[in-house]
């Protein structure tokens, strides 16, 4: 296993985390987790050398908590660091911080949690917090012991960010970032302003959720066969991660034992900038590859929001291309039936025609969200 310093921090963490949101379930229900095989896959994986373990409080319906609780009896505990996340987005008030601190203790049974997350900020979400007083707390938090590091996890724009990164005493951030979301959300230009300020930077959906992994289109696949230095897409993906020096960890959600093997290997040779010419040619042919798959130009620049009615266009977009980027029709469906606001998916589009003129790119906005609705609407 390879080990990188924590941020200003006076230890070392394994290059990869074991993320415990993607755990193998039981009939195909989020809660019901496979408790042996997931205990046993977490083991496994400190016993090779990872030495931290992520969850939050809602993953696998608000069961992943107790299986990592779990997990880390039998002396697993003091080998790693522990994180998760508070659920901001359910405190109204300040005794609200202490209320779930407190249940989450109790539902992993340990007496303090080494990386506190507040989970998923995003502009609107710091705004409410800082008013309840969020960061009075994590100081008395951290005073009392309850918690041994503060950080974030983060979904919005770079500049939001930023003003986040200098907001309070952090010690680490977790960011989105991928070869294929280099400039999305925080991005590179976070990632590197999060290092400089001292910040251990976790990266958390690294394989796209599994998307880079899997299935690539023959046309990616070819490209990686012309590599000298012959990796699989999982690997080739975890690299290209591991090769930013500013990167001190990243978390794969791992569900097999033949993963997390494969994910360690990985991880023991990915050392920061030791991708050779090749290889960064490889991936740069890769990324090209992957654009030109996009069937919507839609750049995301957001010029055509708001739209009146509530859809949001860059998003159905967005996932519209995933299905032919990544082979994933399945997936987009279940985002765009389950995940997406009613109101803002392609089929509350009442054809005003105000995002058209808006268009940059001069899409026909209007007939394309037909094609996103009939093509992922169920
Ligand atoms: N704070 C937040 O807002 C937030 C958001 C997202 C994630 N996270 C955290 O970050 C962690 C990592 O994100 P993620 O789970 O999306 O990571 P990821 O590595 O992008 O995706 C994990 C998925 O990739 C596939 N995979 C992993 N290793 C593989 C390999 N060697 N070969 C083939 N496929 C492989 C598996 O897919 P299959 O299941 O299809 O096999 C696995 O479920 C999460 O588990 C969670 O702890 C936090
Ligand atoms: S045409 Fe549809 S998507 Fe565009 S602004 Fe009007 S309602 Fe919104
Ligand atoms: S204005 Fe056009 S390119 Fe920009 S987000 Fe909207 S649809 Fe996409």
């Amino acid at each position: 296993m390879q080990y990188r310093k924590f941020g200003k921090c006076d230890f070392e963490i394994s290059s990869l985390g074991f993320g415990c949101m993607r755990l193998p379930i039981l009939n195909g229900k989020s809660g019901d987790i496979d408790e042996p095989q997931a205990i046993g896959l977490i083991r496994h994986a400190i016993d090779r050398g990872v030495n931290y373990v992520d969850t939050a409080y809602p993953y696998h319906d608000y069961q992943s908590e107790v299986l990592v609780g779990k997990a880390l009896k039998d002396g697993y505990r003091e080998k790693v660091k522990l994180a998760t996340k508070m659920p901001v987005w359910l405190v109204k008030e300040y005794s609200d911080f202490d209320k779930y601190l407190n249940e989450q203790l109790k539902k992993l049974d340990v007496e303090y949690i080494d990386m506190y997350l507040l989970h998923a900020l995003d502009k609107n979400r710091i705004d409410e917090l800082e008013k309840i007083g969020i960061y009075k707390f994590l100081d008395e938090a951290l005073k009392d012991g309850r918690i041994k590091y503060a950080g974030f996890s983060f979904h919005d724009d770079v500049n939001t960010f930023k003003r986040i990164v200098d907001a309070y005493n952090w010690s680490f951030c977790q960011i989105q970032y991928n070869f294929m979301d280099e400039n999305y959300q925080a991005g590179k230009e976070g990632l590197e302003y999060a290092a400089s300020k001292g910040l251990a930077v976790v990266i958390m959906e690294p394989l796209k959720g599994g998307k880079l992994a899997k299935n690539p289109p023959n046309e990616v696949q070819a490209i990686y066969n012309t590599a000298v230095n012959k990796k699989s897409p999982a690997n080739w993906a975890l690299s290209w991660v591991w090769n930013h020096p500013e990167v001190t960890l990243l978390l794969s959600g791992m569900n097999s034992m033949e993963q997390v093997d494969e994910n360690i290997d990985t991880a023991s040779k990915a050392l920061p900038n030791s991708f050779i010419t090749e290889e960064v040619e490889v991936m740069d042919k890769v990324k090209a590859k992957y654009k030109e798959l996009l069937k919507i130009g839609c750049t995301a620049c957001e010029y055509c929001l708001p739209c009146p009615a509530g859809v949001n266009i860059p998003h159905n977009f967005s996932l519209y291309n995933e299905v032919y980027m990544y082979n994933d029709l399945a997936g987009a469906k279940g985002t765009y039936n389950h995940w997406i606001d009613p109101k803002s998916r392609a089929s509350s589009c009442v054809e005003c025609g105000k995002c058209e003129k808006a268009c940059p790119q001069h899409l026909s906005i209007r007939a394309l969200l037909k094609d996103v609705h009939t093509t992922l609407g169920q």
